[in-house]
């Protein structure tokens, strides 16, 4: 059996991580078992987690929302993500525990180790293999995004600014998992790019 593999990818909302997933995707299926997957969301109860994540319209406070994020979470490792990669597949994931550091920690500003604390306990100690963050500058990625924004979305410029810090930031504290990919160049070019970094990594 082939070793499994877990993928991460990451970035500010509207910096086209998504895209380059799908792509991957088709790219790896020719000759390996891929799964695609994301967080918030994935399945079942996640599903149920992302609507209140995405779509509540009350208050909520910066600690509830890591904790639900960080359900999200332990669910989906234990549900989707660990069965996979135990079984030899690829699994690629559309975010992930730096979403949560970029986010509540270095976006809502709540303490980062203590966020990388309960990551840890949500994730049971899995890392991922690798890490892709897809690097933007905030108003391209907002028109991306366009006018109709969710909760997250909404939480304006500033906000975003300390995301996309934080993500690179992370990338240099941890430049073997984290790498930094300039997600402003067309399609074809950031895939050309995502590939010279994944292609060492599907040796191993
Ligand atoms: P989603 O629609 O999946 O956004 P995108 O297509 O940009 O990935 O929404 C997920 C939102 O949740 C996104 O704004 C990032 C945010 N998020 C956190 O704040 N913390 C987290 O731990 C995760 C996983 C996501």
């Amino acid at each position: 059996m082939e070793k499994g593999l877990f993928i991460t990818f990451e970035g500010a909302d509207g910096c086209g991580k998504t895209t380059q997933l799908n792509l991957l995707a088709d790219f790896l299926k020719k000759s390996r078992d891929v799964i695609i997957t994301r967080e918030p969301g994935a399945k079942g109860l996640g599903e149920k987690l992302r609507e209140i994540l995405l779509n509540y319209d009350g208050e909520i406070a910066p600690k509830c929302e890591s904790f639900l994020f960080l359900a999200d979470r332990a669910q989906h490792i234990e549900q989707i993500v660990k069965p996979a990669i135990n079984s030899g597949k690829i699994v690629l994931c559309d975010r992930h525990t730096d979403s949560t550091a970029a986010y509540q920690g270095y976006g809502r500003g709540l303490d980062l180790k203590e966020i990388h604390y309960l990551n840890n306990l949500a994730t049971g100690g899995l890392k991922p293999d690798l890490t892709i963050v897809f690097d933007i500058d905030i108003d391209t990625s907002m028109t991306r995004v366009g006018v109709q924004k969710d909760r997250m979305e909404s939480a304006g410029i500033e906000f975003f600014n300390r995301v996309r810090n934080g993500y690179l930031e992370i990338a240099k504290l941890e430049p073997n998992r984290v790498k930094v990919i300039d997600a402003s160049k067309s399609i074809d070019e950031v895939f050309n790019n995502l590939l010279d970094i994944i292609k060492p990594f599907l040796l191993h």
